[in-house]
């Protein structure tokens, strides 16, 4: 099986063709980054409107480097939500403009669907399995039954994680997205001083698996409105906001554990864009070994939003037998888990 597929719901313009003996034949992402610059976040119009200038040259230029044939395809899949309506409606309608035409089956993918099914694209990963799924709109811990079959046990009450990471970086006079930047600034970052930062850890020890992370964006705003920032102050800062935000992490996790539906579970997945976050994976990659569960996340370039993601959600869609009519309609709100019935 051959799959193309779509991926238009941000500011990443993807393309990728992906086969089910789990090949990435051809993977291209462009970012926008250069045209949300100066807006310090991504702005929904001038987002549509570059999806729909460079893909259809990124669909031509992907199935070239692939050297597969429009005919040698057994469906065409793209993102249908959630998402920016105008990008996913250009991704949606450029893959049924190509199904049509190649006379192949249309497959509409979940974004969510697709970050949580990576791990099987590059990993050996039975269901059922635990997913906390790290994005720039997303914090959710759900647990995943089968395909297209997930629970939730827990989501944020306020900010996504990655949210919470851009946020914090702008006020810290970072470029938009904040995390990775964060990220850099690990390296230059003094533990002590760090440590006498002192920031909030929002629902600690609740017994239920949900999230908050506005009080933790609150206090670093306070902190920084009374001070002027050095380089060394922000990489401090920026390390005490990782250890503020993995200790949520962890303790979000384990009382999901003791307290949500969790029989059975023996992985942990994490996934979605922050997700390509090393300080966190190592500090939950530690949870995971003191409780006893596989951990599995994404490579780097597979966490952040990409084509192939949504290529592997069609194979695992289609060997169900799961396509779509041409009728189906881009979706900006698509939550994962009432697809559970
Ligand atoms: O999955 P994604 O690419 O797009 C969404 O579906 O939201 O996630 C983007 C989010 C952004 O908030 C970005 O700051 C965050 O993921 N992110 C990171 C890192 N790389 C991307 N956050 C922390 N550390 C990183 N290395
Ligand atoms: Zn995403």
């Amino acid at each position: 099986m051959i799959v193309l597929g779509i991926e238009t719901s941000c500011d990443e313009t993807a393309v990728a063709v992906v086969d089910d003996a789990r090949r990435i034949l051809a993977h291209n992402v462009l970012s926008q980054l250069e045209d949300h610059l100066p807006y310090g976040g991504v702005v929904p119009e001038i987002a549509a409107r570059a999806h729909l200038e460079h893909l259809d040259h990124l669909v031509a230029k992907t199935m070239e480097e692939a050297g597969v044939d429009y005919e040698a395809l057994d469906a065409v899949a793209a993102t249908a939500g959630p998402g920016l309506i105008g990008g996913v409606m250009v991704g949606l309608m450029t893959a049924k403009a190509i199904a049509m035409a190649a006379d192949k089956p249309l497959i509409a993918v979940n974004h969510l669907e697709a970050h949580a099914l990576t791990v099987r694209l590059t990993d050996d990963v039975p269901v059922p399995f635990l997913l906390l799924l790290v994005s720039g709109g997303h914090c959710q811990l759900l647990r995943v039954q089968d395909v297209g079959e997930y629970e939730l046990l827990g989501q944020t009450i306020d900010d996504a994680v990655g949210e919470a990471f851009d946020k914090v970086a702008k006020m810290m006079g970072l470029p938009y997205p904040g995390g990775p930047e964060m990220e850099k600034l690990l390296a230059g970052a003094d533990a002590y001083a760090a440590a006498k930062i002192d920031l909030p850890r929002p629902m600690r020890g609740r017994k239920n698996a949900d999230f908050s992370f506005a009080g933790l964006k609150t206090a670093v705003r306070q902190l920084i409105c009374e001070r002027v920032l050095s380089d060394q102050d922000k990489a401090d800062l920026s390390l005490a906001f990782h250890q503020a935000v993995a200790e949520i992490l962890v303790d979000r996790l384990e009382q999901g554990l003791k307290h949500m539906n969790c029989d059975g579970i023996d992985t942990l997945v994490v996934a979605g864009g922050v997700a390509a976050n090393q300080y966190l994976c190592d500090k939950l990659k530690t949870f995971c070994t003191q409780q006893n569960l596989r951990f599995v996340s994404p490579p780097v370039k597979l966490c952040t939003d990409n084509a192939a993601m949504i290529a592997w959600a069609g194979i695992e869609k289609l060997r169900r037998g799961e396509i779509n009519d041409m009728n189906v309609a881009a979706r900006p709100r698509w939550p994962l888990y009432k697809e559970m019935v």
